[in-house]
């Protein structure tokens, strides 16, 4: 072989043997950057300190404090720097990594999911986001009419309007019970779900922890009750999905769907969708492409040319969350939220529509200040303090919704509440 041909090769990444360069070394590639920042990250240390340095490994345009979280995540920058090398990396190349020279760091991604879980890699897809995952399992389901699918009061629009659209010809009927805003205890919101069961209901539809107020239903309890009765519950982890460790096997569910571009902080357009091995036989793919013939679960994943260097991007998300630590982040995020509740416990303006205990609520609390219009409160925050925040006014609520993510240190905690109680005095 001519050195000329021997040097081109090489560019390609295919060494002298003809073979592909092995995935470590593209994923090495891709991924020093990011080992590079976290070596500062592995250490045990939980000061506030630790948590600025964790900080640091993000970038928000100048002067906003982020406290918006929950409407879509940020994307460190050891992630950014990744996924933009595994870009790189695609269009030097584009047929080789799109067709086949990532199938080994793809199964490596799927396997990190699925280790999040803690469950199998081949319960694991790789899809875009919430809204597909819960498009997926509606227009799946074999309904008949007189059928009825459970979906509370506080679910999302991605996860309502696929059972509308794709269910709505059949005649099944959508049941809606009322959940209690600031329930005391998880009891009460398992008896609205269990007070809407009939022995027409085939799935109940339930979020983990919804939009609107920050509330987490209780997913162990409701599988329990609805698999007892031979109902199937999918469920929407949008917003839980990063916050606290999920154990998929002890919850118990069939389908879990996520969208990684939130709470873990993945580059956008990535998600995660979970089936339990003995409810894959419900699943039909929805978009139908090359592989769909495929048993495995990654037929649901096929759509052809796709978001490949975002899904890879995943894969350092992952990578980035456990150096940091998945204990740390849950005891982190508790940690503020606790902070932030104290803090503003005394003052009577300020009123919590989030419920308090732990079981119930984690990184989002949901505040209205009496007396002013939420719009005002959220251009406030936004204009005087440089605060993004997510006004709500669904359920009566007349509140700014406030997410605590791991890059939320506790001085900017104090100035929150600051600019909430000036707010409220003005
Ligand atoms: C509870 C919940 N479900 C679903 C979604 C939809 O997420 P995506 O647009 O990533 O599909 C959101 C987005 O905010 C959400 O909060």
């Amino acid at each position: 072989m001519s050195d000329n041909r021997r040097k081109f090769l090489k560019t390609l990444g295919i060494g002298t043997a003809g073979a592909l360069a092995t995935p470590s070394q593209i994923w090495a590639q891709a991924a020093t950057p990011l080992q590079a920042a976290l070596t500062d990250l592995k250490s045990t240390d939980t000061s506030e300190a630790f948590w600025e340095t964790v900080q640091s490994q993000f970038r928000f345009a100048e002067g906003l404090t982020y406290f918006n979280n929950g409407s879509l995540g940020a994307c460190p920058k050891p992630i950014r720097e990744a996924t933009l090398n595994f870009r790189d990396i695609l269009d030097d190349f584009p047929s080789k990594y799109m067709w086949g020279g990532w199938k080994d760091e793809i199964e490596e991604v799927r396997k990190k999911t699925a280790a999040l879980f803690s469950v199998s890699e081949e319960e694991i897809a790789l899809i875009h986001n919430t809204t597909e995952g819960m498009n997926l399992i509606a227009s799946s389901m074999d309904l008949n009419a007189g059928d009825e699918i459970i979906s509370a009061d506080h679910e999302h629009t991605s996860a309502v309007n696929p059972w509308k659209y794709w269910q709505a010809s059949k005649g099944i009927k959508l049941v809606s019970p009322i959940l209690p805003m600031l329930p005391k205890s998880v009891e009460e919101i398992v008896d609205s779900y269990r007070k809407a069961i009939t022995p027409n209901t085939k799935v109940i539809s339930i979020c983990h922890l919804v939009n609107t107020n920050g509330m987490i239903l209780p997913l162990k309890e409701v599988t329990k009750m609805a698999h007892e009765q031979g109902i199937l519950v999918a469920i929407d982890g949008a917003q839980a999905t990063g916050m606290f460790t999920i154990d998929l096997k002890d919850i118990d569910c069939d389908f879990y769907t996520v969208s990684a571009h939130k709470w873990l902080f993945s580059p956008k357009g990535v998600g995660i969708f979970y089936a339990k091995q003995e409810s894959q036989k419900h699943l039909k793919p929805l978009i139908v492409a090359r592989g769909y013939e495929d048993t495995s679960i990654r037929r649901l994943e096929n759509y052809n040319t796709r978001n490949l260097p975002e899904v890879l991007g995943l894969g350092a998300a992952l990578d980035f969350r456990n150096s940091v630590g998945a204990q740390k982040i849950q005891d982190r995020t508790y940690d503020l939220k606790h902070y932030f509740r104290d803090k503003i416990k005394n003052n009577t303006k300020l009123v919590l529509k989030t419920p308090a205990l732990d079981s119930l609520s984690a990184g989002i609390q949901v505040v209205e200040i009496l007396g002013k219009d939420v719009k005002e409160v959220k251009n406030r925050l936004f204009d005087d303090y440089g605060i993004d925040s997510r006004p709500m006014s669904t359920f009566g609520l007349n509140a700014v919704r406030l997410s605590f993510a791991i890059f939320i240190t506790k001085k900017q905690i104090d100035t929150l509440v600051v600019a909430l109680e000036t707010i409220a005095n003005s």
